[in-house]
């Protein structure tokens, strides 16, 4: 069976889909565990509610980029994923953990990348954007993550209309329903194509 990491910053309603999905029979993977990137987030809930083994590592907690990510590989360490996968996590993931897990970490983005991607676009602020620029579609996209921030190469996109009087946070619903039923699909896919 292979195994599963998952890393995330909020609510954690990816990270509950992708538990649905292991705990349907959707996903050919074990989920080891949860690196959380702040205290008491949903994330965690839902972790100890499914018997899920989380850890918190901050940023803040460590002098620079390169002690942080020694942190997070020596919990990885400990997990020993095949994939890792981010979902809604919001700090950057430091060069030596992308170089140690080369084309194994996902990312979900709220957004058709490469349009409204990149540094300082999360949460609502990405569905602002797409409404602001009078974009008529938007949706959401898989892809690895390399070290630029939604840059890496993009997997998978679904697509959803924007409507007229939508708000950031109509918006934003209607996003979060594909990612839920694109991201353990596309997770599955990608760890029975991995040798
Ligand atoms: C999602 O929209 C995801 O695409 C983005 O952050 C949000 C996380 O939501 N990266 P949740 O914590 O999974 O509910």
């Amino acid at each position: 069976m292979k195994k599963l990491v998952v890393f995330a910053s909020g609510s954690g309603s990816n990270f509950k889909s992708i538990i649905d999905a292991a705990e349907e029979g959707r996903l050919d993977s074990t989920i080891s565990g949860l690196i959380a990137s702040r205290d008491q987030i949903g994330a965690i809930e839902i972790a100890r509610k499914h018997d899920i083994p989380w850890k918190v590592i901050k940023p803040s907690d460590f002098d620079d980029e390169q002690t942080f990510g020694a942190a997070l590989l020596h919990q990885l360490d400990q997990w020993n994923p095949d994939l890792i996968a981010l979902a809604g996590y919001l700090c950057k993931i430091p060069e030596e953990v992308i170089s140690h897990y080369p084309a194994r970490i996902l990312n979900i983005h709220p957004s058709l990348l490469p349009r409204h991607g990149g540094k300082g676009l999360y949460g609502h602020r990405v569905h602002q954007s797409v409404i602001d620029s009078g974009d008529r579609t938007s949706g959401c996209t898989v892809h690895l993550v390399n070290e630029v921030y939604d840059d890496g190469p993009i997997l998978a996109q679904r697509e959803v209309p924007v409507l007229k009087g939508d708000t950031a946070e109509t918006l934003a619903k209607r996003v979060l329903k594909e990612e839920h039923d694109l991201y353990p699909k596309v997770i599955n896919t990608f760890l029975k194509q991995k040798p």
